[in-house]
């Protein structure tokens, strides 16, 4: 499973690059907006240090203002990958550019028949939000193993599982034990996985118990 970073702030991304945690980044109009940074100066800073595919996010909402900005967040890097939403016009850009040889990553899908049509129209990634669907009560994991499913079942839909607006360890869990290609974590989320509070008091013990012996290995 590959490991994108949802952030736009480079020292995070650079740290957990140090790892080996980090196969591609994805960014939105809000993550760029946190960052206080001028969008195309992030994204080429990000794409110097990131080998994978880095996602930027278009904000026109027309196919032809789309296809625009595509073309020129493209320009920035290689290793750029386009976003767009999951909307008709988006769809539209994500055909065009697809052919033209760019990534498309489809961005805000809540239903596997939206990620049908984003696979039918060359997407490289679709990103079903598992976050914001429990947070209307509805079942986000569900709507990814749906998708992984319907994209099973018809092997020349190219176009990746990539699980979004991941809130916790158990959803990247859950979206690895369905298969899911790669999820977008918030660095939060990675640290988390580190943790258990039995390795931190295993740990507690172990060198209590070495100081005790009055030896040091070197
Ligand atoms: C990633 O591509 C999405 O923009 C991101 O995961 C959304 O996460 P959120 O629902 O926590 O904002």
């Amino acid at each position: 499973m590959k490991f994108f970073v949802d952030t736009a702030d480079v020292s995070e991304i650079r740290a957990l690059g140090e790892l080996g945690l980090v196969d591609g980044v994805t960014t939105n109009p809000s993550i760029i907006a946190k960052s206080g940074r001028r969008m195309a100066e992030v994204i080429a800073e990000i794409c110097a240090i990131t080998e994978g595919p880095v996602s930027a996010e278009v904000t026109a909402t027309d196919t032809t203002g789309m296809l625009a900005e595509g073309r020129y967040l493209r320009g920035i890097a290689r290793n750029v990958a386009v976003k767009v939403p999951l909307t008709e016009a988006g769809l539209r850009a994500c055909r065009v550019l697809s052919a033209e040889g760019t990534p498309v990553n489809v961005t805000l899908c809540f239903s596997a028949a939206q990620a049908l049509l984003a696979a039918k129209a060359g997407a490289a990634f679709i990103s079903p939000f598992v976050g914001r669907l429990d947070d209307i009560a509805t079942d986000g994991m569900g709507l990814i193993a749906d998708i992984v499913q319907i994209y099973r079942n018809y092997p020349t839909l190219n176009t990746e599982v990539l699980v979004a607006s991941v809130r916790h360890p158990i959803h990247l869990m859950q979206a690895a034990k369905l298969g899911a290609h790669v999820a977008t974590l918030p660095p939060g989320v990675i640290r988390q996985m580190f943790k258990h509070p039995l390795t931190d008091s295993g740990l507690s013990a172990f060198l209590a118990d070495w100081a005790k012996t009055g030896q040091s290995i070197l």
